[in-house]
């Protein structure tokens, strides 16, 4: 096959964040993308409807002339958030889900939640309207092994709550383990998957082999080759229980080549031409559409972008630029280690 045409994709997880940053990188985004889930991990942090209203108009204008692209907002959840507010903004149209991160696992999470039991109401109020709920799934407790954070946080956090509150909708985003792969298989419903570019291609053997890199360090971290395995086959399957969300997540190279780096690899201008040549590397191009067009709007209750993407399998590689110049600063470009002779035309 030289040639793909699929539905427009969507970006079901994505740091765009703010003022210059944003402006350098949303064109890369918008490029191929008819929509995307917006991160609410600013500083400070994207809580109330009013703060995602704000921050909805400021990536507009960010907006190339002449793109077409839906941000769809998130509320990032604090234990004060008000069950009130989140109802308001989802029945409003512009909030598609709330965030959950617990405290201090990532990136801007320290305003996340510590004690499940004060976000109960909230949770509560979204499992009565249908509002799905997207999990960075990893446990913070320092006794737990970094690369054990996601498979002890399904048992110990996320399994229990479904317990609790069945009706709730959940999104468990960027899985990064066999386990988290086959409990949401195991699931019956209320439960969904997203799925990054860089965990489909990169282990934790790129990370830290012959040298640490610090742009393959991302979180979750990228574990063992058995989970990218795994990733790799549910992505591919075809079930509308998975779907891409890329976690494009840019930082500053000298926040990332220092000391102590920042979590994120950027993606988004190279995702889809990575993404043709792991499914093809699969024998399942006939699925990619599944994966980054259909199952995420079917998840999420919308429609399917009706505009059309072909994919074009060149001759000779496609080049991407090993970093892009923003007006906060160099971003490096994640580096998938492979020659991708796909284009998005
Ligand atoms: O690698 C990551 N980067 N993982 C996250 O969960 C957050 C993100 C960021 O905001 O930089
Ligand atoms: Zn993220």
């Amino acid at each position: 096959m030289t040639s793909l045409t699929i539905r427009r994709p969507d970006d079901w997880h994505l740091h765009l964040r703010d003022g210059d940053m944003l402006k350098g990188v949303l064109p890369y985004t918008s490029a191929h993308f008819a929509r995307a889930v917006i991160m609410p991990n600013l500083v400070p942090p994207v809580v109330t409807t009013a703060d995602a209203q704000a921050y909805r108009e400021r990536i507009m204008a960010a907006l190339p002339a002449g793109d077409r692209f839906q941000p769809l907002m998130t509320l990032y959840l604090t234990e004060g958030t008000n069950p009130d507010d989140v109802e308001e903004g989802a029945k409003s149209g512009l909030v598609t889900a709330v965030k959950l991160y617990p405290a201090g696992a990532t990136t801007n999470s320290n305003s996340g939640v510590r004690n499940f039991e004060n976000a109960m109401p909230v949770l509560e109020r979204m499992a009565k309207i249908g509002l799905p709920l997207c999990i960075h799934g990893e446990v913070t407790t320092p006794e737990v092994d970094i690369f054990d954070r996601e498979a002890v946080f399904i048992e110990t956090v996320l399994d229990p709550l479904r317990k609790r509150l069945p009706e709730l909708r959940i999104t468990l985003e960027h899985v990064t383990t066999a386990d988290g792969i086959d409990y949401i298989n195991a699931s019956k419903a209320n439960l969904a998957g997203s799925i990054t570019t860089h965990h489909l291609i990169i282990n934790r053997n790129n990370i830290l082999v012959g040298g640490i890199r610090p742009h393959y360090y991302c979180l979750p971290i990228a574990k063992r080759e058995n989970h990218r395995q795994a990733l790799r086959k549910a992505a591919t399957s075809g079930n509308p229980k998975f779907f891409l969300g890329t976690d494009s997540a840019p930082h500053v190279d000298p926040l990332k080549e220092c000391a102590c780096g920042c979590a994120g690899c950027f993606t988004s201008i190279n995702t889809m031409s990575c993404l043709a040549h792991v499914f093809e590397e699969e024998g399942a191009l006939d699925k990619l559409e599944a994966f980054a067009s259909l199952n995420g709007p079917a998840w999420y209750r919308l429609a399917p972008n009706e505009e059309r993407t072909t994919l074009v399998k060149r001759d000779t590689p496609v080049e991407f630029p090993p970093r892009i110049e923003t007006g906060a600063g160099p971003v490096t470009v994640f580096d998938p280690l492979f020659k991708s002779h796909w284009d998005v035309t």
